[in-house]
């Protein structure tokens, strides 16, 4: 794995991750199996114990309450990090500026996994270019070191959808910010399925396109910013996805009937998402992803056990 050495002159303490392997995966001790990118490790050493000696660093997750957010936190704190879940509900606000500097003193690595409360066109950019403005101000006046932003697949393919817009603009603002830094791009959380039907119509029929994707569980997602986060910053991109590639129209078809949502998908190649057009390639990493472990049976069986 790669440390991040820059930042062992900030850092107080080692840790031994292998020692306390159970505790950061489950009751069981196993980490899920997960494929890395090349050049990176390979799968069995991804998935065997971790003899690395993890430095013990300050990391704020700004959206450290939700659905990503609150798995990193979890993660980190079990890996022996000094972790803010930072949000609104904790009295740190991107938007008005609250918190921020109190929050990120001493922080070597910033993860932001906040997300647009309002997904309407002119909302999501004015959130996503004011948290960043504000949060990047308060990055270089704290000197982090790392700063670590989930983002989605084919982002940059996307730029007909307003939500992407907003994302674009996150991005470029990351790119521009002088703050070392590693930009996830995940694929489709299957926790989204639901809100992906919902954006295909109303009524008893939704249309939705039969364009692949590769659909990822949270899960999966949360350990793999968890990963990076430690990691040594990539001043790029670096992509995660789900084990399978399906297609839309049919996957959000088999989440309405293992929920038993009578409504039925009708493939239709002209359906947009969430306003983008889109064809085989668009929602699609590329060579070399690092693959989640959970399918959607797998998935599906783990959220129904866990209600
Ligand atoms: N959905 C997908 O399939 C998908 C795929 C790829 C990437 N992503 C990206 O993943 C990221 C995380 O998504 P998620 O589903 O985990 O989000 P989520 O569950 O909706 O959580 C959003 C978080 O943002 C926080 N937040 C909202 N306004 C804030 C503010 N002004 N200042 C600080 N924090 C604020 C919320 O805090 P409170 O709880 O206090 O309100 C919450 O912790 C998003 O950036 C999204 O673009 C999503």
């Amino acid at each position: 794995m790669d440390t991040f050495e820059g930042l062992l002159h900030r850092s107080a303490h080692t840790y031994d991750a292998s020692c306390t392997d159970a505790a950061h995966h489950g009751k069981s001790g196993k980490q899920p199996a997960m494929t890395r990118s090349a050049g990176f490790e390979s799968p069995e050493a991804a998935s065997a114990p971790r003899k690395t000696l993890e430095k013990i660093m300050k990391i704020v997750v700004i959206g450290g309450t939700g659905l990503i957010g609150s798995k990193v936190v979890k993660n980190l704190r079990g890996r022996g990090h000094d972790v803010i879940a930072a949000s609104p509900a904790s009295g740190v606000n991107t938007i008005t500026g609250e918190g921020l500097s109190e929050a990120l003193a001493g922080a070597n690595v910033v993860v932001d996994l906040a997300n647009s409360p309002s997904f309407e066109d002119a909302a999501v950019l004015e959130f996503f270019t004011t948290a960043g403005k504000n949060l990047f101000a308060a990055e270089r006046a704290a000197g982090v070191q790392h700063h670590v932003a989930l983002s989605v697949v084919g982002t940059d393919r996307l730029a007909q959808s307003g939500y992407f817009r907003g994302k674009i603009a996150q991005e470029k603002l990351i790119r521009e910010s002088g703050v070392p830094y590693t930009i996830i791009h995940s694929t489709q959380f299957f926790e989204f399925l639901g809100g992906i039907a919902q954006s295909g119509g109303d009524g008893q029929t939704i249309r939705l396109s039969p364009a692949y994707f590769q659909p990822i569980a949270s899960d999966d997602v949360g350990a793999a910013v968890a990963d990076y986060a430690v990691e040594a910053p990539r001043n790029g991109i670096v992509e995660i996805a789900g084990p399978d590639r399906v297609r839309l129209a049919d996957m959000v078809q088999r989440f309405l009937d293992a929920t038993h949502d009578s409504r039925k998908v009708v493939a239709d190649t002209g359906a947009r998402y969430f306003g983008a057009e889109l064809n085989d390639d668009t929602l699609v990493p590329g060579a070399n992803p690092r693959l989640g472990a959970l399918n959607f049976d797998a998935w599906f069986s783990q959220s129904q056990a866990a209600r």
